[in-house]
């Protein structure tokens, strides 16, 4: 029976928490299954409209919902990476086999270069995750040099006529992935030593240096990020972590992405909901070894993870998305916010045709997910300033597992407004807002709802838009959040 949570949201307007790094809404763009090649990439000359190889379709959404980083090329497909291979004409680039990914052949026709006009394309950053398990510490080095050089040096020159003068800007490099599994399953004691001998020769111009990842740990583990903030003393601007969100909580068999009942739909909120644990556990690590704040915490891994879809190539991780992967966006991005002060950088993964997408393709046809439409309504928090809230909510049970029935976020944005996200995890029951800010308040409300009538509601190349943002308007003095659904509004 439906019934009503009662919400309290408290604020005072006039406080301060630390800044929403607009790298928090990073992407991850891997060479596996169909996400780059296809999703993004289908070279100049296919019939798709395309800009320098890339499809103008994809590149226009993701321009719209503004992507300010991209993480590439991997991933495992990172550690079993060579540079060299992806520059100079594509007909004489060798052909690979992705061994992690469906056992493939990789082209290499998107190489360093294609990437950087990716990013270009996107008016995004870029982040360049090295590889530490199977190269060099010389490849990795002259790999930077290559990038990054304004010298008259041999591997600068070839640069410029592969093509590009001017060196480019690397926001962020990382030194390998996942190194206790896929990277090259060390202990974090053998991989601190590596990361030290690496960063040692990764050397740049003045001013270039881009921001070093620390390859750290995943899930419950907080081993890798004790070992790596204490035994990393230099040259490691922050440490990485994964977690992935599998409904079953197994690898085995994971759950399914789009038919699922509401004790699926709880089993995945309340996995997804251990990132408050998890983040918590590995900050307070953080704050005792590193207690000037200067590392900071890359969830540069994160998102839902479901079996692969029947009759498709198992290794290509390509899923569905429903209003549940919205939820779980919406849960996950609040958290991020709340841990703003050391969490600066997230990558979801992954941001076309692979696991938890902004954008699924077919042949010339591309949608949006429900998860597109989240990070685009919540994009008005990138760099936005947090303002401390206490959400006084029941929880949402099943079980004896509890995870809350509401969360939010609220934040003063770039533009001036104030805005307030929040999201109803509970798929039957409605929560009536009590709005207790001091400091201001609009009348009216107003923004966008997404929501459906069913939990697993999703956009199909026939329906494209049954998963769409709404508007959106509310009396701040009488406002109910529906079941399952996503709001954002500006006081
Ligand atoms: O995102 C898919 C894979 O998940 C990545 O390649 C790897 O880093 C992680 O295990």
């Amino acid at each position: 029976t439906a019934a009503t949570h009662q919400v309290t949201v408290s604020a005072d307007l006039s406080k301060q928490g630390p800044v929403i790094n607009k790298d928090i809404y990073g992407q991850f763009a891997e060479h596996l299954g169909r996400g780059i090649y296809e999703g993004l990439w289908v070279g100049p000359d296919s019939s798709i409209p395309n800009t320098k190889g890339f499809r103008n379709d994809v590149i226009n959404a993701l321009k719209e919902m503004e992507v300010p980083l991209v993480r590439w090329p991997g991933g495992c497909f990172a550690d079993e990476y060579h540079w060299r291979d992806g520059i100079g004409p594509k007909d004489e680039r060798p052909v690979k086999v992705n061994t992690h990914w469906g056992g493939v052949e990789e082209t290499n026709a998107v190489g360093t270069h294609e990437f950087f006009d990716l990013a270009e394309l996107l008016g995004a950053e870029v982040y360049i995750n090295g590889n530490l398990g199977s190269g060099t510490v010389r490849e990795m080095a002259e790999w930077m040099e290559y990038m990054t050089s304004d010298k008259n040096s041999t591997l600068a020159n070839q640069r410029r006529a592969n093509g590009r003068d001017k060196p480019w800007d690397i926001k962020y490099f990382g030194i390998g992935n996942e190194s206790w599994g896929c990277g090259g399953h060390m202990e974090p004691d053998y991989y601190t030593d590596l990361y030290r001998q690496y960063a040692t020769f990764l050397k740049t111009p003045p001013g270039k240096k881009p921001l070093l990842v620390g390859s750290g740990g995943h899930t419950e583990d907080t081993q890798w990020t004790d070992v790596l903030s204490k035994n990393i003393e230099r040259d490691m601007d922050g440490i990485s972590y994964h977690f992935y969100t599998l409904p079953n909580d197994e690898w085995e068999t994971k759950g399914h992405a789009t038919e699922f009942d509401e004790k699926m739909w709880f089993a995945t909120l309340e996995r997804t909901y251990r990132m408050d644990e998890y983040l918590k556990n590995n900050i307070a690590i953080l704050d005792k070894n590193d207690p000037e704040g200067e590392l900071g915490f890359y969830v540069d891994e994160w998102g839902t993870w479901y079996d692969a879809e029947e009759g498709r190539e198992p290794g290509f991780l390509y899923q569905q998305n429903t209003l549940r992967d919205a939820v779980v966006a919406a849960v996950n991005l609040n958290l991020f916010h709340a841990y703003a002060k050391r969490v600066h950088m997230t990558n979801i993964a992954q941001m076309v045709n692979v696991l938890q997408a902004m954008i699924l393709t077919d042949g010339p046809d591309m949608l949006k997910t429900p998860t597109y439409h989240i990070y685009d309504m919540y994009s008005v928090f990138q760099d936005a300033t947090s303002i401390p809230l206490t959400l006084d909510a029941p929880d949402y049970t099943m079980g004896g597992k509890a995870v809350p029935a509401v969360t939010g976020s609220l934040a003063k944005g770039k533009d001036g407004r104030t805005y307030l996200a929040l999201v109803n995890l509970d798929p039957n029951n409605s929560a009536s807002i009590k709005l207790d800010v001091s400091g201001g308040l609009d009348e009216t409300l107003k923004g966008e709802i997404l929501t459906a009538a069913e939990m697993t509601a999703k956009n199909t190349f026939d329906n494209k838009d049954a998963v769409t943002p709404k508007a959106f308007e509310a009396t701040a003095d009488d406002f109910t959040l529906p079941a399952k659904s996503i709001v954002v509004v500006a006081l």
